[in-house]
């Protein structure tokens, strides 16, 4: 049997990695301190509660399971939190990850899979961001990241620990199946809050800006089903298994959809009219994001199978459906 520690696994992306991975014949062993996660979305193997700055704790899970690999997904990801509290983010996303790294080498464990982000890029210079394009995040959070990535080319120059660092853009949507898929809080994802709209749970969504230049004003961003996001972790994992050198790829659908498409969708899915607001522009926030995922198919043959925007929305609608009549059970 082959292990895989997942950090973050309880998490939203996390769980479904968890899935991948399992219906490819890994036993995914769940590592996570359940500040944001849920023991509920721990379906496809051990949970193990713990924190990835515990070395401790990791050296105990790591010896039991021998793990061939680790998917790093641990981490705080609200942008805004880490522009007003950075020591947060740097404690846990580049302290946390150190000792991660630092309890893989001393166990041997060479391979990992890491959750980075398009906030490396900072203000696009481009549209169309390669994996070329100058990374110069903005927030901490970006920074965060960045550094993580910098980690990880020097742990492998020192110690051959082979990295993927797998850029996403705006994950979304929810399993197929339906057993798991997002609850953050506080949720700041733009899907979920549209349905929150839809559902009644919020009296309406803020839209940020209606004078960009762009098509109708809002601005674009690229959404990747979660789905597809955890079959890439498995490609990657795969390509290092094989002994595929470090590498770093973009995870986006290559098309971007305006704050009115999706809310659009939203509507005509879920046959509810959503209430906007629109308020001034956010700093920071550029009028176009979309990430050109050319690399990663070529090396690893990967392509996203939930492209279209009604089938990721539709998915996620369904979730939260059924997770609000689940609301008095497990969730
Ligand atoms: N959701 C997105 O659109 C998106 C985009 C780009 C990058 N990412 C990255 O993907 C990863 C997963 O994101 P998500 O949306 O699933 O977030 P999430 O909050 O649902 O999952 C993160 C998980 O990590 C756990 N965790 C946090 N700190 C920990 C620690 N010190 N020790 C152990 N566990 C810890 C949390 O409890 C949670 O279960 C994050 O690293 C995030 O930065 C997400």
């Amino acid at each position: 049997m082959k292990h895989v520690l997942v950090t973050g696994g309880a998490g939203y992306i996390g769980s479904h990695a968890c899935k991948a991975l399992a219906s490819a014949g890994y036993v995914p062993v769940a590592y996570d301190n359940l500040v944001h996660g849920h023991r509920w979305s721990v379906k496809w193997g051990p949970l193990e509660q713990g924190d990835i700055a515990d070395r401790t704790r990791l050296d105990d899970v790591l010896a039991r399971y021998r793990p061939v690999a680790v998917m790093h997904f641990a981490a705080h990801a609200y942008v805004g939190e880490s522009v007003t509290n950075p020591g947060k983010y740097y404690r846990n996303n580049v302290a946390g990850t150190l000792t991660l790294l630092e309890a893989m080498r001393d166990h041997a464990i060479d391979k990992l899979v890491f959750s980075s982000t398009c906030a490396t890029y900072g203000v696009p210079q481009h549209l169309l961001l390669t994996e070329e394009h100058p990374q110069h995040p903005i927030n901490p959070y970006g920074a965060s990241k960045l550094m993580v990535e910098r980690m990880l080319a020097d742990f492998d120059a020192a110690h051959g620990l082979r990295s993927v660092c797998l850029r996403y853009f705006n994950a979304a949507g929810a399993d197929p199946d339906g057993e798991i898929g997002e609850c953050h809080d506080p949720e700041t994802h733009l899907i979920p809050l549209v349905l929150d709209a839809a559902s009644g749970k919020r009296a309406d969504i803020t839209v940020f800006g209606s004078d960009y230049d762009t098509p109708d004003g809002t601005c674009i961003r690229d959404y990747i089903h979660v789905g597809d996001l955890a079959g890439a972790h498995v490609l990657a994992l795969q390509a290092l298994e094989a002994g595929a050198a470090s590498a770093a790829y973009n995870l986006g659908n290559g098309q971007g959809f305006s704050v009115r498409q999706v809310i659009d969708a939203a509507q005509r899915i879920t046959g509810r009219a959503i209430p906007i607001t629109i308020a001034d522009r956010r700093a920071g926030d550029p009028p176009v994001l979309v990430g050109d995922a050319t690399r990663i198919r070529d090396a690893l043959g990967w392509s996203p199978r939930h492209a279209d925007l009604d089938d990721m929305i539709a998915s996620a609608w369904r979730w939260q459906q059924a997770r609000e009549r689940r609301m008095g059970e497990a969730v």
